[in-house]
């Protein structure tokens, strides 16, 4: 299946071993619930075509740290940018264009059907008058292409309440590639899937990074990571703890939990 094309033929993007996402120093506001910000000073770079996994514990920062990529995150200091363009509000468009993002959750439209779910990851790119009377067939042609293409095209007009966790995560990976993105980010894909819709939602993602996508998901199945990810970062307490390759995960927990104790 080819479920993606790449559409930019941006030149920097060609060469080799371009940090295509950079960030440097993040730091969000302090939290007094916390007693620090939340993003506590990230540093971290992604090449183009990588599949990274971010991990981390539950309130580590991930979801943050992910939202901040597309500008959904105010910061305090420090800068994020996208293959040479800096993440903030003049930029935002054309990041959001760039980077397609699948929220914690799903983030689907209950009531909804799974095409019309779909359509709404092209408002993003469309002016209020190109759809104020419904979507432009071809969008509407873009959006079943891309659910049969990810085994959906029987669910395309049901209510998404009606669909299974897995087709709905498939859902949700169609709304985000309509805008052709260059990036994906993906926050728990797999939470709360059975370990064969787990599996095929992750086989989606490889298929996708095959296919010349940059992947940056978050997971807490470490043996999934091992399986699908090329390289790891793991946060603790709103810094990058571990970035490297996905060996020895659970012990680079064991030691986390060891110093948090200490
Ligand atoms: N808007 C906010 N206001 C205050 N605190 C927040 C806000 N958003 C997140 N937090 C806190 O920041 C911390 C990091 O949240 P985040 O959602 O990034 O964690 P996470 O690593 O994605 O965790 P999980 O694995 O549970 O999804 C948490 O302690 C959370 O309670
Ligand atoms: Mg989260």
């Amino acid at each position: 299946m080819t479920v993606y094309s790449q559409t930019s033929t941006n030149s920097y993007l060609s060469q080799s071993n371009v940090n295509f996402i950079e960030c440097c120093h993040l730091q969000t506001d302090y939290i007094s619930s916390l007693q620090r910000p939340i993003l506590n000073g990230i540093n971290c770079q992604i090449n183009q075509g990588e599949f990274v996994v971010l991990l981390g514990l539950n309130g580590a920062g991930k979801s943050t740290l992910l939202k901040s990529l597309v500008g959904l995150v105010p910061l305090v200091k420090g800068e994020i940018q996208i293959n040479g363009v800096s993440v903030n509000n003049q930029n935002l468009p054309q990041i959001r264009r760039d980077v397609g993002m699948l929220f914690q959750g799903g983030g689907l439209i209950r009531q909804l059907s799974a095409i019309d779910n779909v359509l709404c990851g092209r408002l993003a790119v469309r002016k209020t008058g190109q759809t104020l009377f419904g979507f432009p067939q071809r969008d509407r042609i873009l959006a079943g292409e891309l659910l049969t293409q990810l085994g959906l095209k029987e669910q395309a007009y049901q209510k998404i309440s009606k669909l299974s966790g897995g087709q709905q995560q498939r859902v949700a990976i169609a709304r985000a590639l309509i805008q052709s993105p260059q990036i994906l980010l993906a926050d728990e894909p797999t939470t709360g899937l059975d370990v064969i819709a787990s599996q095929q939602v992750m086989a989606t993602l490889a298929e996708l990074h095959q296919q010349g996508l940059t992947i940056i998901t978050v997971l807490h199945d470490l043996a999934l990571a091992t399986e699908y990810a090329q390289r790891a970062i793991i946060l603790d307490n709103g810094k990058v703890v571990y970035d490297g390759k996905c060996e020895n995960l659970p012990a680079k927990f064991s030691d986390m939990r060891e110093q948090n104790l200490n």
